[in-house]
């Protein structure tokens, strides 16, 4: 099989955990004879200082005409960076919402799982992970308040700022569908969330869900709130499977399920649309101010590419390979900092990438 990946290595440290994640790639391309080329773009601060923009029409047309993208990390630190004086639609974050509307990336699946290997890494009490959890928070990417009109403006002598949150029942529907072809594949629960209480989208959600679920008749699903479900996240994570929320719902509850796994580091997510194309990135950001030490954590993005071939390639038995390189590096007792304790062996992000292409 060939393939032709575009990359974005981003900012911070996105180049060191996107060249780990492509050497594994190489690496599982010779073993069953398959050939990724790759085309690296620009896109966030990079792209700023080299264009001005932070996502040129030549790299969304480098990113569109491939066959999916793997992305590492973008933006520099918030307070520090020349790069947040600039107007909102010329930061880093504007180019990476411009990509996934520009894709129509709309379904985000962001799996938070304890790692048997990492659970002392956890910060919640044994006893309420015992046995370990495993759930795919299913975030809508491309609608919402992320995407809706915006404007600052002064009335009455004062500014006044409004953000428009909408959601159409077609937008609604395919994330909703995709959500439960997915807990068909897994433990076949959903959980929807929602702010039906007070918000019309989340009313309309809600609806639109009942709808689908209809044609999941082996699906459970149910309905919470989003402040209940940040409050069950750290209360009983077990109880989920697949998480199915909006834009912003999910991005909040996304980070804080990956902190309940204790090691951010690990996790991976891919962005999808109705075909098999797809953008693969770390659920982490950049980390600036660990960049260029070679001591980050490149297995979120390794295993974002392993999802990459899951999803995008259905190269099933290859990207089960890198799952279980990794594990392996693991189990011989290999950290990087981020997930090092006492009595394990720490390495660099490079040594963490070799180790897992010597397993493979
Ligand atoms: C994420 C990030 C982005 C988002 C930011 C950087 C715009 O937080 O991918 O979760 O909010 O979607
Ligand atoms: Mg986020």
């Amino acid at each position: 099989m060939e393939k032709n990946i575009a990359v974005i290595k981003g900012d911070g440290i996105g180049p060191e955990i996107v060249t780990e994640a492509m050497k594994v790639l190489d690496a599982i391309g010779n073993k069953y004879h398959h050939q990724f080329n790759y085309t690296e773009i620009l896109m966030g601060g990079c792209s700023i200082d080299a264009y001005g923009v932070p996502l040129s029409d030549e790299a969304l047309n480098i990113a569109k005409n491939s066959d999916s993208v793997l992305l590492g990390a973008i933006g520099g630190n918030t307070s520090t960076s020349p790069w947040y004086q600039l107007e909102p639609s010329l930061r880093p974050e504007a180019g990476l919402l411009k990509i996934r509307k520009e894709l129509g990336l709309f379904a985000n699946l962001r799996p938070a799982y304890l790692y048997d290997e990492l659970k002392g890494a956890c910060p919640l009490k044994e006893e309420l992970t015992e046995g370990g959890f495993d759930m795919m928070i299913m975030r809508e990417l491309t609608g919402g308040l992320y995407f809706g009109k915006r404007s600052t403006q002064e009335e009455d002598g004062q500014l006044v700022a409004r953000d428009a949150m909408s959601y159409s029942e077609t937008e609604i529907r395919r994330i909703a569908k995709r959500g439960f072809d997915i807990a068909m594949k897994r433990r076949k629960k959903v959980t929807s969330v929602d702010k039906a209480n007070v918000l019309d989208t989340s009313r309309l959600w809600r609806k639109v869900i009942e709808e689908v679920a209809q044609d999941y008749p082996e699906v459970t699903y149910e309905h919470m709130l989003v402040d209940n479900c940040a409050m069950q996240l750290v209360r009983d994570p077990k109880q989920f499977d697949v998480i199915l929320t909006e834009n912003m719902f999910g991005d909040i509850l996304s980070d804080e399920a990956s902190m309940v796994t204790g090691s951010i580091g690990m996790l991976s997510s891919a962005s999808l649309r109705e075909d098999k194309f797809g953008m693969y990135e770390p659920s982490h950001g950049s980390a600036p101010d660990i960049a260029g030490q070679n001591i980050a954590n490149p297995i979120a993005t390794i295993l974002s590419a392993a999802m990459m071939l899951r999803y995008s390639f259905d190269l099933d038995q290859e990207a089960k390979d890198i799952e279980d390189a990794i594990e392996k590096v693991l189990k011989e007792g290999y950290r990087t900092t981020d997930i090092m304790s006492e009595g394990k062996k720490l390495v660099g992000t490079k040594e963490m990438g070799d180790l897992i292409v010597s397993h493979l």
